[in-house]
């Protein structure tokens, strides 16, 4: 799949853009705060509906505007043509419309034009807290399964209600018995939702991590990398959703005089950890930076072919800045990889950075200055 164009109304500092794109490279060069970034976050309201960067929609509407809207115009593997549309007004709830039809979950468009996306909040992926580890994959997930997205949702909503009873219990808010009682009917649809999103990420790990290998030696010296999905019931590979709901219920069992203490839910996927290592050693204490930087390109790559295995749609891929973070050797062959499969859009402030890729790959240049983009 790829996006033929896109046209962007107050948006950032972006008053009016628009843009008809290259099926293969798109590069935006331009001064920093001119509107590069923008452009990319734009493009992934169209396929999560939501930017990569920010975490609420008035952050990105204009400052004077009282709406936003972006539209993009994207053709399918099959010839056919999808017509996207987001609109926001301040003070009333967002608007997506998929060829002119309104949607009503916004979760049931995510991975129907599936995107990757590398910019420099990435790093968090690596570097952060296993918080950031799990939004990664829980997108990763998200886009390969429509429902995987409102399990997370109804989760968590079960969880919020787990843990007030929970809370209730241990301040003495209410009576033991009651809130036993209580306890029993959230643990109900907790395991149930639990089950099913840990089946998924269980699955989706046992075919990830070799996509992954592939990815760092493709990009890297080849190297004792790791990936692993750790959950605190004990899993294998043979386990269906019932096998996960028996043994969340175990386990559960085991935590619960502990989680009356605490009041709080102390299993489930919400604290589950997704760990990185390096010859043994976990990524986030020991590697260098420029292992730490093979390793979120590889993670991105794997994510890239993976997405591309499992959909009909090649994904299209944003890469935020990203060349001015990797060597000449390493940027070259990021793009070999993934330059002649997909769309791949690329912000970067200096040419030179990317030098050279004129000649390998169908590229249309665009500048961009003060929230306007002229074609170079
Ligand atoms: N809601 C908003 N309304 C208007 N302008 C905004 C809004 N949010 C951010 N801006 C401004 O929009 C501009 C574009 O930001 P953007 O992140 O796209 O820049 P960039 O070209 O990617 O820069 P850099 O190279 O520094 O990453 C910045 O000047 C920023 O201050
Ligand atoms: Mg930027």
């Amino acid at each position: 799949m790829y996006l033929r164009s896109i046209e962007i109304k107050n948006f950032r500092n972006h008053i009016h853009t628009f843009i008809e794109f290259s099926d293969n490279l798109n590069l935006f060069i331009g001064g920093n705060a001119q509107g590069k970034t923008s452009i990319l976050e734009a493009i992934s309201y169209l396929c999560l509906t939501k930017s990569f960067n920010a975490s609420s929609d008035s952050y990105v509407l204009n400052f004077k505007a009282k709406f936003f809207e972006v539209s993009g115009r994207f053709e399918l593997e099959n010839g056919r043509e999808i017509n996207v549309r987001v609109n926001f007004e301040d003070s009333q709830d967002k608007k997506i419309f998929f060829n002119k039809e309104e949607v009503d979950k916004f979760s049931s468009i995510i991975g129907k034009l599936p995107i990757v996306i590398l910019s420099p909040r990435s790093k968090e992926i690596v570097q952060g807290h296993p918080e950031d580890r799990r939004r990664f994959f829980n997108l990763a997930i998200a886009q390969l399964s429509s429902v995987y997205t409102d399990e997370l949702i109804d989760y968590k909503k079960v969880l919020r209600q787990r843990n007030k009873v929970l809370s209730a219990i241990a301040n003495d808010d209410i009576k033991i018995g009651q809130g036993l009682d209580l306890l029993d009917v959230w643990d109900e649809s907790f395991i149930n939702y639990a089950g099913r999103i840990i089946f998924r990420r269980m699955k989706f790990m046992s075919e990830f991590v070799g996509f992954f290998k592939n990815a760092y030696s493709k990009f890297d010296e080849p190297e004792d990398v790791e990936i692993g999905y750790i959950t605190q019931i004990e899993i294998s590979p043979i386990d269906d959703i019932e096998a996960m709901r028996k043994k969340l219920k175990n386990a559960l069992h085991k935590v619960r005089n502990e989680e009356i203490n605490r009041g709080i839910t102390l299993i489930g996927p919400h604290r589950d950890e997704f760990v990185f290592k390096i010859k043994g050693h976990e990524l986030r204490r020991f590697a260098s930076q420029g292992q730490m930087k093979s390793f979120l390109v590889a993670l991105i790559i794997a994510q890239f072919f993976y997405l591309k295995e499992k959909k009909v749609e090649t994904p299209i891929l944003l890469l935020d800045d990203v060349f001015g973070e990797l060597d000449l050797k390493r940027a070259e062959r990021l793009l070999s990889i993934v330059g002649d499969i997909g769309q791949v859009f690329i912000t970067a402030t200096d040419l030179n950075l990317i030098s050279g890729i004129e000649e390998k790959f169908r590229v249309k240049k665009f500048i961009v200055n003060s929230g306007t983009v002229t074609n170079a």
